[in-house]
């Protein structure tokens, strides 16, 4: 365990519980990143000549961890980039299903243009509230986070599975923010058409690297209208009306996608299923102790999955009092959202509730 931790030095001085704001930078990630600019200020354009097999590496490595052929992944800034060039290639007025409450940046980019819209709630009966506005609307696309960024709720992948089934031409478009990196997941198997994430949080890979997973049928779907130069540069976009390159129009940043080629080289070497095997010991033990101590609402107490990120009742003051002990957590929604990766140990979590315990909670 010890060894997981020792290449995040981040954990020497604080007790982070706060993946779900932030991930870390890992050494081998920073390494990369020393080492990339002073070749770069050293070569200049000379450098930059072997640059695109960076970014079929990343690509190639980011198909490999999520199931996805590599000529159906595309390298973005940012979740939020990626979505909005996204709906921009939807023909409007549609019919679309979001969550209420959802993140800002996914039901605002949606709400922002003109599709007809409805909501299900966010709540112990997530699935059902899903199920009863398929029922009701049909709608032509549900998009949604996977798991939800103020309180932990996960959305049950089988229940997807099962949706899909009923509901075929519905378009369903996951933000995986909150959930790549968390535990093994394949997305040609699954019931995800497209599946956007940015990658600073649970994959580690630092800020400006994002990705968005296709299925091949919506290159027949979705017209996207963004395009540039970088649309046909690189091994899977060189060929004219390639689809991800409608993604990609600009040149593209090796510094931030080869981050993000790092970051998944090292949790190949940890490996998926010794991280989600740590990260469930930790959210199954913190369920248990968060909901004795009553500070759970009863949504998530009644919820059979659960992620890794919880949502405890507290004010200003306690997370006030946390900083001062170097435990970082955020204020998200109503109350202090503290959430746990593969890194974090169980010595921390009792830590956490040792100092809530003393503030008096
Ligand atoms: C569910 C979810 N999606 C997306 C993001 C971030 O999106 P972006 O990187 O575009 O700002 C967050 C950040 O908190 C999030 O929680």
């Amino acid at each position: 365990m010890e060894n997981l931790r020792k290449g995040f030095p981040v954990l020497e001085q604080y007790t982070y519980l706060n993946t779900a704001a932030s991930g870390l930078l890992s050494e081998a990630v920073w390494e990369f990143r020393q080492n990339h600019d002073l070749d770069f200020l050293l070569g200049a354009s000379v450098f930059k000549e072997n640059q695109a097999k960076i970014l079929t590496e990343t690509r190639e490595l980011l198909g490999e961890t999520f199931g996805c052929p590599h000529a159906q992944v595309a390298l973005v800034p940012n979740f939020s980039y990626g979505f909005n060039t996204l709906l921009e290639g939807l023909e409007k007025p549609q019919k679309a299903l979001l969550l209420k409450n959802d993140y800002p940046s996914l039901n605002w980019a949606v709400e922002s243009r003109n599709f007809e819209i409805s909501y299900a709630e966010i709540n112990e009966s997530l699935e059902k509230n899903i199920a009863e506005a398929f029922e009701k609307r049909q709608p032509d696309f549900f998009a949604f986070s996977v798991v939800q960024y103020i309180n932990g709720i996960k959305i049950d992948l089988e229940f997807l599975q099962n949706l899909k089934k009923e509901y075929p031409d519905t378009l369903f478009i996951a933000d995986g923010t909150q959930f790549c990196g968390t535990e093994a997941f394949h997305f040609d198997k699954s019931a995800i058409d497209i599946l956007i994430c940015s990658t600073y949080k649970w994959l580690n890979a630092g800020y400006g690297n994002a990705f968005i997973l296709f299925k091949k049928e919506m290159e027949e779907k979705i017209a996207p209208k963004a395009i540039g130069f970088g649309s046909l540069q690189g091994k899977y976009k060189a060929h004219e009306g390639n689809f991800i390159g409608k993604f990609e129009p600009g040149h593209q940043d090796t510094l931030n996608y080869g981050s993000l080629a790092e970051a998944l080289k090292l949790i190949k070497k940890i490996g998926i299923a010794e991280i989600s095997s740590r990260i469930e010991a930790l959210s199954t033990k913190a369920k248990s102790e968060f909901t004795k101590m009553n500070l759970l609402e009863e949504s998530v107490v009644n919820r059979a999955e659960h992620s890794s990120i919880f949502n405890i009742k507290g004010n200003d003051k306690l997370f006030e009092y946390l900083r001062s002990k170097q435990i970082i957590v955020s204020q998200r929604g109503e109350g202090i959202r503290v959430s746990f990766h593969y890194f974090n140990t169980e010595k921390e979590l009792d830590f956490l509730l040792k100092e809530l315990k003393k503030f008096g909670v």
